[in-house]
């Protein structure tokens, strides 16, 4: 694996290589990643994965600082996955001067669910994405890119993005992975301590058992959706949001036995002791 970190270094390891399938990520890598650099080898020429952990779309307040950063085990482990290329700018490569230009999503899409509860986050994760993009296949022609669906709503911005800017890239899906109790990977897991691993399982049961209700269609939405966080806000986690949507458009579905047949997805976000975890499941 050839490691990379300024943009012309990763431009000229790109060039006579063909097609990219690219994986970007923040590092602290986990199966959840490797799985994703896995569909990335059946889409390309050359898979590129990059790390890089990117201030804008932190809130102040937010783990920007604390994220976990575990450099020599994130690069075994994509050579083990047969990664060919690490892109790893430092904050000087991809930002050199300020971030004055970003790319500005649909609010109707941007600005909801995790958009609401952290205020200007889809905003840094374009202007991220569209830059990493610009780093990866401006000089390739395009490529396709690989996006995990546990942050459903960052891969429906990403899938605007492209389709907007008519960008050359195929962009994938990539199923969830999850612990054996059904606990989503993700970086943010360990920050869990060893009792609250125990409990944070009960995010993805709660998806489910909101799921299972509305499907019934036999109460309200909104009934349902408050009935599935008092039940999670009882198990001492504090939920940001539980909420049936539509799969096309995140919007809240029409409230009618109809919603027994739309494809559907459940969001969740919550907060057990001080960790954010998200998780959502179509139905
Ligand atoms: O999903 C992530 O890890 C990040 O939001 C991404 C897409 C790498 C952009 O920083």
């Amino acid at each position: 694996m050839q490691i990379t970190h300024s943009i012309p270094e990763l431009r000229a390891a790109l060039a006579q290589r063909g097609k990219p399938a690219f994986v970007p990520t923040m590092g602290n890598l986990h199966e959840g990643h490797l799985s994703l650099v896995r569909i990335a080898r059946e889409h390309g020429d050359v898979t590129v994965a990059s790390i890089f952990v990117n201030r804008l779309q932190f809130l102040p307040h937010e783990d920007f600082d604390s994220y976990p950063r575990t450099w020599e085990s994130d690069c075994e482990k994509l050579r083990s996955q047969g990664c060919d290329i690490l892109f790893a700018p430092r904050e000087a490569d991809l930002y050199p001067e300020p971030q004055v230009f970003k790319v500005q999503p649909d609010p109707r899409l941007a600005d909801i669910l995790e958009g609401e509860f952290r205020p200007g986050f889809f905003t840094g994760v374009c202007t991220v994405v569209m830059k990493l993009f610009s780093c990866v296949f401006a000089t390739t022609g395009g490529g396709a890119a690989v996006f995990g669906m546990k942050d459903y709503q960052q891969l429906m911005v990403i899938r605007r993005m492209v389709r907007q800017f008519a960008l050359p890239i195929e962009i994938i899906a990539g199923d969830t992975a999850r612990a054996e109790d059904g606990l989503a990977l993700s970086s943010r897991n360990g920050y869990l301590s060893a009792d609250e691993r125990q409990q944070a399982m009960a995010l993805s049961r709660a998806l489910k058992a909101l799921a299972e209700a509305a499907r019934r269609a036999d109460a309200p939405l909104a009934q349902v959706e408050a009935t599935a966080m008092q039940a999670l806000q009882a198990q001492g986690w504090q939920p940001d949001y539980l909420t049936v949507r539509n799969r096309s458009d995140l919007l809240a579905p029409a409230d009618t036995s109809a919603r027994a047949n739309l494809p559907l997805v459940a969001l969740g976000a919550a907060r057990l002791g001080s960790t954010r975890l998200i998780d959502n499941l179509e139905f």
